[in-house]
């Protein structure tokens, strides 16, 4: 008889070990700092890169139709773009420049949404039933309304389109940051009332607005004096909610180099975590922050943070540090590294299936904004672009790096993990409007990366039921928390040894993955359909609590010998 390999880990050890806070129990934290040293690193990957299929493999594959500056997994194949308002090539249905595609990652072709107000530098994020919320944008131009107070849903699926609540906010919001609550709710959380370089006490908004999943609109606003504190760099706040068995909406909030602990039930800051080490983190100096894989039965929350600058100068290296903290612990102090000794500004972080975080885009040196000067003779704030991925193991806490890409991805570019294991990377526009004829330009070409988990000469497992469901990815399949779910997967291997996660891929834009979560399920039971036979059913017990995954669309991988199936499947989770 042939032997699966695969995780049991009791469920019983779950309700027991967790303590009586409500806060998963804490492991001891580290005790010494590493160094932080300044990276010097960027352009083409340095010599130690692998070249070739160890190091992954990049192809440009298409067109995003307009710049990605924006973007949210919304189908198992499918990619919503929003760019702000600019002069694209490609015309909506009312004859304005287009400004936002549904982009088809097995066609490579793309189909044109339709929106009515600005969506400079918006949010976004799931409610629990399945659809997108996007919140905030920019004033009018070109045919498009102000979209500073806007609210726009996005229901995926055939034909599907914008539709708006004009004005729907509490208030203006540029640069907000957003959050799918354990609730289903959608928090919408702080901005600036205006577009800015920095912000500023005149223009700030320390407010915050919370989006009932049930419908309606907030009925007041919070305040939230922390952004007031934290000025001048605090917009686009990072966001994780923590994992509790106590049904509570508690989340970790950081900007600048000030993080909280905070609790959206009762509207007060629980803790007050000690400053991060080295430079700013927030726009326009702007980082990436990104919750570590969560695991059975503790789901520890380890969050990290990385790159950004300590001053608004173009010459100025970005930060080669990162931090990592678990907020929950009763005495948190950052354990600090040095971001694999290559500094980034605007960096991107991708979980990929393998629970290994890709961290790619952005700069050697300066901050996020437009270039300054006219577009003919334009001088960039952002230098160096870095275009060798950086690959953090959350486990062993070693750094390597991936082979290079060739295009340049500056302010405004972004990154995802698609169901099929690839990432998509697009997007790059550090100007105000459309100009190709330049160093940076408005960059439309489509990247996939193909990581070496892909490359590996495997065979990749094959989903072929989940539940009771053999046509999979063609409608979301409802799972509820705590659900042992039966998959049954085909493998092609000869010593199947399995993994399940489940991902949810969040809202991405400016170097925020809002909500983005990978969470490692235990598989109760595996075993052989018949004798001989390569068909393997799979018991996965699906996350426990919506504080550890938020309610919503998320995709399950089976890993097989870390090569992970061909396609994720789409479930929502509830
Ligand atoms: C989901 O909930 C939101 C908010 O109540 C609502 O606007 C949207 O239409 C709902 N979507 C579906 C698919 O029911």
């Amino acid at each position: 008889m042939k032997v699966i390999k695969f995780i049991l880990l009791l469920c019983t050890l779950l309700a027991k070990d967790i303590s009586s806070s409500g806060l998963v129990t804490a492991l001891p934290h580290p005790t010494s700092a590493s160094p932080v040293s300044l990276g010097l690193l960027y352009g083409r990957a340095d010599t130690d890169v692998t070249e070739g299929k160890i190091g992954g493999e990049w192809k440009i594959v298409g067109n995003s139709g307009v710049e990605a500056m924006h973007i949210a997994v919304v189908s198992h194949n499918e990619i919503v773009i929003i760019d702000k308002v600019e002069a694209n090539p490609i015309k909506q249905a009312n004859g304005n420049p287009a400004i936002s595609t549904l982009y088809n990652i097995e066609t490579n072709e793309y189909r044109i949404l339709n929106l009515d107000s600005d969506t400079f530098c918006t949010a976004g994020s799931w409610f629990s039933n399945g659809t997108l919320l996007h919140a905030g944008g920019a004033e009018n131009q070109f045919g498009y309304n102000e979209g500073y107070q806007s609210i726009r849903f996005f229901t995926p699926g055939d034909g599907a389109d914008w539709s708006e609540i004009p004005g729907g906010m509490t208030s203006r919001r540029w640069y907000p940051a957003m959050a799918t609550l354990p609730s289903g709710d959608v928090l919408v959380f702080g901005g600036a009332y205006k577009g800015t370089g920095k912000n500023n006490a005149g223009i700030n908004n320390p407010t915050y607005e919370i989006w009932p999943a049930a419908g309606g609109v907030p009925e007041k606003a919070f305040d939230m004096p922390f952004l007031t504190e934290t000025l001048p760099y605090n917009l686009y706040a990072f966001l994780h909610v923590m994992p509790n068995n106590e049904g509570k909406q508690i989340a970790f909030v950081f900007v600048n180099k000030q993080g909280i602990l905070y609790d959206f039930d009762t509207a007060t800051i629980l803790k007050r975590l000690p400053e991060m080490p080295g430079g700013h983190r927030s726009y326009p100096l702007t980082g990436n922050s990104v919750l570590l894989p969560l695991n059975p039965p503790y789901y520890k929350p380890i969050v990290m943070i990385c790159g950004g600058n300590t001053e608004m100068e173009i010459e100025t290296l970005s930060e080669a540090s990162c931090g990592r903290i678990d907020p929950t612990e009763d005495n948190p102090q950052w354990e600090m590294d040095d971001f694999g000794g290559v500094g980034r500004v605007m960096p991107d972080s991708v979980i990929m299936p393998t629970g290994k975080i890709l961290y790619l885009n952005g700069a050697g040196a300066g901050f996020a904004g437009y270039h300054r000067g006219p577009n003919t003779n334009p001088l960039y704030v952002a230098i160096k672009p870095v275009l060798a991925p950086s690959v953090y193991d959350p486990e062993t806490k070693e750094w390597s790096r991936f082979a290079p890409s060739t295009i340049p991805r500056m302010y405004h570019s972004v990154a995802t993990l698609v169901s099929d294991g690839r990432i998509f990377v697009a997007g790059s526009n550090p100007q105000g409007d459309v100009y190709t004829e330049s160093e940076f330009p408005t960059e439309y070409r489509v990247e996939m990366f193909s990581p070496p988990y892909l490359l590996t000469g495997l065979v990749r497992p094959k989903i072929t039921s989940v539940g009771e469901y053999t046509e999979l990815n063609t409608q979301r399949i409802p799972v509820s928390y705590g659900l042992n779910v039966e998959v049954t997967v085909i493998s092609g291997q000869d010593v199947p040894n399995f993994k399940a996660v489940v991902i949810h891929h969040g809202f991405v834009t400016h170097s925020n993955h809002f909500s983005q979560r990978f969470v490692s399920c235990n598989i109760m039971s595996a075993k052989y359909l018949k004798k001989r036979d390569t068909s393997i059913l799979l018991t996965v017990e699906m996350p426990p609590y919506s504080s550890i995954l938020p309610p919503g669309p998320s995709y399950l991988y089976i890993l097989d010998n870390e090569v992970p199936a061909d396609a994720a499947v789409e479930l929502l989770l509830n």
